[in-house]
């Protein structure tokens, strides 16, 4: 039988005490020096593992590395990220889980990098990618549904990647719709969902999920976002693994996705969402091609327009896709 590191991390993670090396050469039917090697391997990449002779091995600390092993030794996903890439350095990860779309790989593929050379964002903008600190990641579903239920799948991954964030840092994040995640005010995550279309079925959808995590101060980022962005560590003065954020999206994003197949709209999500809505009964201007306008957002409806009651009486319902909303006193 083969060893993998992702076995061996998840298997000393999860344990609390010491994993004796007996244990891990029969639980994977491998060799002493084969375990040792494997140790080592980890321990070159930046985990503390404690070595106590007739106890075994314990895991101290795991250092914000993203690797493969790193992600998948924590998922516990049915399908999402279960097939799972993981790359140093890419042009944008959109576009390579569009080419393991059509190399056949399966529904939930997720790739992940370190490091894009040409991150894309909406609108044809570019989204600076530097290593290190950010998390550059996509997932790809190839859904049975037809291609006017997909904007939806945007909104689905921005409550996901909220609650995610809640969950690990206490932050309270919230969405600016449809599907910026903000803290305080200020941008942590950006989603571009891209479609494949085929006539009138989806061949495969991509959902583009940038975070903003370990990174020290906003100088860091490119000039024109720096009073619109920040990032978890900024706003909560912890380093965090990304891994374990990756791994907490991809979970959220699988129990919301399953619930939203059920129904195919957002009627079982909008409560959950509507909770990190921060346009909620705020004045909003909707930058519609058309004329501009300003009124109230009152809540999104079940196909996850916003319904923005006008000043002149009367609601829109205003459709992601067309418009962009500005909050009347900044970016949120
Ligand atoms: C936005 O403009 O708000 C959306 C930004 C989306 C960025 C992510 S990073 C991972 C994935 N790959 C890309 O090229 N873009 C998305």
């Amino acid at each position: 039988m083969k060893i993998d590191k992702s076995d061996i991390l998840s298997l000393l993670r999860d344990s609390k005490d010491y994993v004796s090396g007996q244990q891990l050469c029969d639980q994977f039917g491998v060799s002493r020096t084969a375990v040792w090697k494997v140790i080592n391997q980890l321990k070159a990449e930046g985990y503390q593992i404690e070595a106590v002779s007739h106890k075994g091995y314990r895991l101290l600390e795991s250092p914000d590395v993203l690797s493969r092993s790193e992600i998948a030794s924590r998922l516990k996903t049915e399908w999402a990220g279960q097939q799972l890439y993981y790359l140093e350095e890419t042009g944008s990860t959109n576009i390579d889980a569009k080419r393991y779309a059509e190399e056949g790989e399966p529904h939930g593929t997720t790739v992940v990098a370190e490091k894009q050379t040409a991150g894309r964002g909406r609108r044809g903008k570019y989204w600076e990618s530097p290593p290190g600190s950010a998390i550059y990641m996509t997932i790809m579903l190839k859904p049975d549904f037809a291609p006017d239920k997909a904007s939806m799948l945007t909104l689905v991954m921005a409550l996901s990647v909220a609650e995610a964030i809640t969950e690990a840092t206490g932050l309270a994040a919230g969405i600016k719709w449809p599907n910026d995640v903000v803290v305080n005010k200020k941008k942590v995550c950006g989603i571009l969902t891209e479609l494949n279309v085929e006539t009138d079925y989806i061949q495969y959808v991509v959902i583009g999920v940038g975070i903003n995590v370990n990174n020290g101060s906003s100088e860091e980022f490119p000039e024109e976002i720096r009073e619109t962005a920040t990032s978890l560590k900024i706003e909560s003065g912890v380093q965090m693994s990304r891994a374990s954020l990756i791994e907490r999206v991809l979970e959220r994003f699988e129990k919301n996705y399953d619930i939203f197949v059920t129904t195919l709209d957002l009627r079982l999500l909008t409560e959950a969402y509507s909770r990190f809505l921060l346009n909620l009964n705020a004045e909003v201007c909707v930058l519609d091609p058309k004329g501009s306008y300003t009124g109230i957002a009152r809540g999104i409806n079940t196909t996850g327009e916003l319904l923005v009651e006008k000043e002149n009486g009367g609601t829109e319902a205003v459709y992601a896709g067309e418009v962009s909303v500005r909050g009347l006193y900044g970016y949120v």
